[in-house]
């Protein structure tokens, strides 16, 4: 029988939400209680109610309707959204103070609607889907005391494997409410043996992938920084403790955010498991009057019955085809030669000139004019906020610059940190009140740069305002928006005291806002983001610039744990990777220049180096690189990638792999990183082909059959000095 996404069963109150592998059930119970019944594997008709068994637990109290019921207790119960004050005391949803001061909330369910597409967020990016590809449940909860309005979004894209989350909240009534705490989703689980895999870091070294076993108490992975951060990607997985890229349970959850965020776990008292996902409600609150509404951001889930590789692929293909904007799904990327660490602040319009021609003779597309053009910038303590053009170091101007560089058959992108101030700079001067700045204290600064209050709209118009005039001006057809501090002194002039809690939300509302102008502006704008590399990578900018540089850390060697990281939520295509100059700036490390290219061809692929200080034979594999990436682009683009080898494990060798769609062709490709004396024998096992098919090594001319090589294997080639490359190509012979 033929399973509807999303059906609701009007006698047993049960919501089915299903995908082709998954499934999603909750229950309307005993005093409207909305109940999270089971999120796994799709198992058809069954209803899950039977999960759910009350028990009279010491110091958990119930509910006044219960009557004598000791059993029935929100404190045990897997809730769908909890509240708060209401007897449960573990980790909540949503939190609120009514205007009596009191805190109390409980929701009830009150009723549904089922609608064909995917919901929209006002303001805020979120996956998209037509009628076809996707539907939407909204069921409404009341609290009890107040007018307060919840309601919880659902998206279901069957055939992707996806449900989204979100809430919107509404006060329908006439006292003020302030929301303290509103996360984008809950998921209660009845068990506690689960695995629990985030993303740690710092400035250059993004994305650690860390993995432990759940246990008593609340863990979480947070931000409280004001963007997305480095030190923790808004991205978890619970798994089950032996799954690993091909087997066990996964559950991904994937926040659609760019500010502050949590996401946080308990372990109970009964051994069950509580995940709340969202706006960290660290020095939030949000004031709703009669008839406003707060939305709270989408987050993502998948489930994969088979392991992590199956969850990457379903995060792969939702964000590529339903995330990004629409021109840009399956678009082919201009490969860049940026100037940064070529040059840094030390420039002029020739040295440009030369980078971007010698670009031009390596096959290059594009050229980037990094920070240090505009204002009276020449180091990185002034100038921010001036966004027109140094003409000292750019004599003629930027027209001028960028015509010639056109003229070479080169595109021109630049650089630009809209969301920032420098104390020495025209703006700071003139507008001192329109940066972040706590009344009465002083600022505390970070890369001698103060934040722009960009939850004002005077102060987003102005500073795009400056940079329309320079797009006006030239041809530019790529943007890179960098941000390069956290959030500090968070307090915005134009609130009243009782509404500073809103301002970290109000800057990403604002910086969304930003965005969109210069897109509606400027359509076929190519954006990649950037905060000192990945200090900003989530889905959310995502959704604006279908790259984003993933590190400052341009090292070979460690952009493969960084981007093998990265790739467990996040699609190859969306990785900013250059090749830089040896010794690396970063790490001082010397890699082979086809190393360096492998590495980066597992990205959205650049350069970052002086190319005509490089030897004949390097620019040779230069070229060599982009020809090979050229022939790849589209099979990674639109590919399964496998991780082969972790890089926190494996020492010896890092190894990845992408298969067409189709089945039909495969690429392998890594870097052997330590050469030993009297080598060992190495085989790699390859996955997802299909076993019964012949595969050729496209160098070597040898046949396969595809169960050949992921049973049996391939043996590693046998190279001298470390960091050596890897590849392998493998095409279906078609009988
Ligand atoms: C940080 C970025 O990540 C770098 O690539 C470079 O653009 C610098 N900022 C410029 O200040």
């Amino acid at each position: 029988m033929e399973m509807k996404p999303i059906r609701y069963n009007e006698k047993t109150k049960i919501f089915s939400l299903s995908t082709a592998n998954s499934m999603y059930q909750m229950q309307v119970r005993e005093y409207n209680t909305l109940v999270h019944l089971y999120y796994g594997a799709n198992i058809g008709q069954t209803e899950t109610a039977y999960r759910i068994v009350g028990r009279d637990r010491g110091f958990s109290g119930n509910p006044y309707a219960a009557g004598r019921d000791r059993t029935f207790s929100m404190d045990t119960l897997p809730q769908e959204y909890s509240g708060s004050g209401n007897g449960d005391y573990r980790i909540n949803a949503i939190e609120a103070v009514h205007e009596d001061g009191s805190n109390v909330l409980q929701l009830s369910y009150e009723s549904y609607r089922i609608r064909k597409g995917k919901y929209v967020l006002n303001g805020m990016p979120a996956m998209s889907g037509t009628e076809e590809e996707a539907q939407t449940l909204e069921i409404v909860l009341r609290d009890q005391g107040s007018d307060l309005k919840v309601t919880l979004l659902y998206g279901v894209f069957p055939e992707l494997d996806v449900i989204t989350r979100a809430v919107r909240i509404e006060n329908r009534g006439t006292k003020k409410v302030e929301i303290k705490k509103a996360m984008s989703m809950e998921m209660d689980f009845l068990q506690s043996d689960l695995d629990f895999i985030h993303f740690h870091g710092r400035h250059a070294m993004e994305m650690m992938m860390e993995r432990q076993p759940l246990s008593h108490g609340i863990q979480s992975i947070e931000s409280r920084r004001g963007c997305s951060s480095h030190h923790h990607n808004p991205f978890a997985i619970l798994c089950s403790p032996h799954a690993d890229e091909g087997t066990g349970e996964c559950f991904g959850y994937s926040l659609v955010y760019s500010g502050n965020f949590q996401c946080a776990i308990e372990v109970d008292q009964a051994d069950t498991t509580r995940l709340v996902m969202g706006i960290h409600p660290y020095h939030f609150s949000y004031c709703l009057g009669q008839g406003e509404v707060f939305e709270a951001p989408e987050v993502v889930m998948a489930y994969s019955e088979q392991g992590l590789g199956r969850l990457s692929h379903i995060f792969h293909d939702a964000y590529r085809a339903h995330l990004i904007r629409k021109q840009w799904v399956n678009q082919k990327r201009p490969v860049l030669i940026n100037n940064w660490e070529v040059t840094y602040f030390d420039f002029d319009e020739e040295k440009l000139y030369q980078i971007a021609k010698t670009g031009k003779e390596m096959g290059l597309d594009l050229f980037v004019l990094d920070d240090g053009w505009f204002g009276n910038r020449e180091s990185d303590h002034s100038g921010l906020g001036d966004w027109v053009v140094n003409e000292n170091k750019i004599k003629g101007g930027l027209p001028e610059l960028v015509r010639r560089i056109n003229a070479l058959g080169m595109k021109f992108g630049l650089w630009i940190e809209p969301e920032m101030v420098s104390e020495d700079s025209s703006l700071y001067r003139e507008h001192p009140d329109w940066c972040m700045r706590i009344p009465g204290r002083n600022p505390e600064r970070s890369r001698y740069q103060l934040n722009l209050d960009i939850s004002r709209e005077e102060v987003r118009e102005h500073v795009l305002e400056q940079i329309f005039q320079i797009l006006d001006g030239s041809h530019i057809e790529y943007i890179k928006w960098d941000m390069n501090r956290s959030l500090g002194n968070v307090y915005s002039a134009a609130l009243p005291p009782e509404r500073q809690g809103e301002v970290f939300h109000r800057y990403v509302l604002g910086l969304y806002q930003m965005l969109e102008r210069l897109l509606d502006r400027c359509p076929d704008l190519l954006l990649e983001t950037c905060s000192g590399g990945g200090g900003r990578f989530d889905p959310a900018m995502l959704h604006y610039s279908p790259q984003i540089w993933c590190s400052d850390n341009t090292d070979a060697v460690e952009r493969i744990k960084i981007q093998y990281g990265t790739s467990f939520a996040y699609p190859v295509s969306a990785m900013g990777a250059h090749v830089s100059i040896c010794p690396n700036h970063q790490t001082g490390r010397t890699a082979p220049m086809e190393t360096r290219g492998i590495v980066a061809s597992a990205g959205a692929l650049g350069f970052e180096l002086n190319l005509s200080r490089i030897t004949e034979a390097e620019k040779e594999t230069v070229k060599k690189i982009l020809q090979e990436y050229r022939e790849k682009e589209t099979l990674l683009q639109t590919g399964d990638y496998y991780r082969l080898t972790n890089p926190f494990q494996n020492q010896e060798y890092a190894l990845w792999q992408v298969v067409s769609k189709d089945r039909s062709e495969t690429i392998v490709e890594g870097v052997l990183l330590k050469c030993e004396a009297n080598p060992r024998i190495r085989l790699i096992r390859l996955r997802g082909l299909q076993p019964e098919k012949m595969y050729q090594d496209v160098d070597s001319g040898r046949c396969y059959t595809g169960g050949a090589l992921m049973k049996a294997g391939i043996l590693l080639p046998v190279t001298s000095g470390d960091y050596q490359p890897v590849k392998f190509r493998f095409i279906r012979i078609e009988e």
